[in-house]
């Protein structure tokens, strides 16, 4: 193995910068020469790259975004942008691809090697877990989760201080399409009233009114409700606290301010050992493989059996949230 491509892909995550340091200076130390792909798979359609020596990834390990930019490529799901990515990946005479990113980037991996293989190209993909959103199957941990986490408590715990003063009701959407990782985790860490999240079908009456009638209570005058993006839209909620309780809600959207920042010292650390990790494997000639957590551990798993993996949803931490809120069933 010569030469490998790095890229990242979908929505950027803090710590991806921390990832393409580890890579390109494990390849380095390895004896491996490292392109930058740039744009996600959309570079490799285009010829868009750049080569990367061990100093061009100096002083990146601290910073948000993508060195490399990202996006996500319409033209890369067809097989005809397969084929363009293909002539780049030989002209440069590329034996393998790091791609840090989500499932979306993970399944173009391996179409992109399995297309190869089917034209004689032994190219080799492997994937690094980066999204705030925590939601890949195979691993317990996903790159850029710890940041945005903290991101979100500091922005909510401004939050409450200005709800406590007014006595009002904050409703705080924070992201997570389809997942409620963030949404709980972040709930848990503010003592929120209420959070509301995707996996849980939502019950208006239970979930909210009671929750904030239950707090008002017990003495509280100031109410914290979290809902993530995938559970339903924060100015909705608020106008139907309005109806229903007469109460006057503060909504605020976090959104892409939670994806930025300098990465939290988890981040980094975790997408130095993933980075070094994967490319370990490709040195051991180990096949297309996903990187990834288990239980603190970091491992490489087959990619096609790592893309069919379900994480099972962490509930207990709605019943301790229920369970140590003002609110909670326990009271009622
Ligand atoms: O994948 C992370 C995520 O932050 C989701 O939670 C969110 O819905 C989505 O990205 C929004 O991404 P964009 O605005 O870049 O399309």
């Amino acid at each position: 193995i010569h030469r490998i491509g790095v890229l990242t892909s979908g929505g950027d995550a803090p710590g991806m910068n921390a990832a393409v340091r580890a890579v390109v200076r494990t390849a380095q130390d390895c004896g491996i020469e490292c392109v930058g792909i740039r744009r996600g798979w959309n570079g490799l359609i285009t010829s868009d790259f750049v080569q990367l020596g061990a100093t061009s990834v100096s002083h990146i390990i601290d910073k948000g975004g993508t060195i490399l930019y990202t996006a996500r490529s319409e033209e890369f799901m067809t097989e005809a942008g397969r084929d363009k990515a293909l002539s780049t990946c030989r002209l440069l005479g590329l034996d393998g691809i790091v791609a840090i990113g989500g499932d979306g980037t993970f399944r173009g991996a391996l179409a992109l090697s399995r297309q190869a293989a089917a034209a004689g190209y032994g190219l080799r993909v492997v994937g690094i877990p980066a999204t705030i959103d925590n939601d890949i199957g195979c691993s317990h941990y996903t790159i850029g989760f710890d940041t945005a986490c903290n991101t979100a408590v500091e922005c909510i715990d401004k939050l409450r201080d200005t709800m406590q003063s007014h006595e009002r009701c904050s409703v705080v959407e924070v992201m997570g399409r389809h997942a409620g990782h963030l949404a709980l985790y972040v709930g848990l860490a503010v003592g929120a009233t209420a959070v509301l999240i995707p996996e849980r079908q939502v019950d208006f009456d239970q979930d909210i009114v009671e929750k904030i009638r239950q707090a008002r209570l017990a003495g509280t005058t100031h109410y914290m409700v979290v809902v993530a993006e995938g559970a339903g839209s924060a100015a909705d909620i608020g106008k139907r606290i309005h109806e229903e309780l007469g109460l006057d809600p503060r909504v605020t959207v976090l959104g892409h301010i939670q994806r930025g920042g300098s990465p939290s010292a988890r981040d980094r650390e975790t997408a130095s050992r993933m980075g070094y990790k994967a490319v370990m494997a490709l040195v051991s000639g180990q096949g297309n493989c996903i990187i990834a957590t288990q239980d603190g551990r970091i491992v490489d798993l087959d990619m096609e059996e790592a893309l069919q993996m379900k994480k099972s949803f962490p509930m207990e931490r709605y019943q301790i949230l229920e369970a140590l809120t003002l609110s909670g069933s326990h009271r009622r």
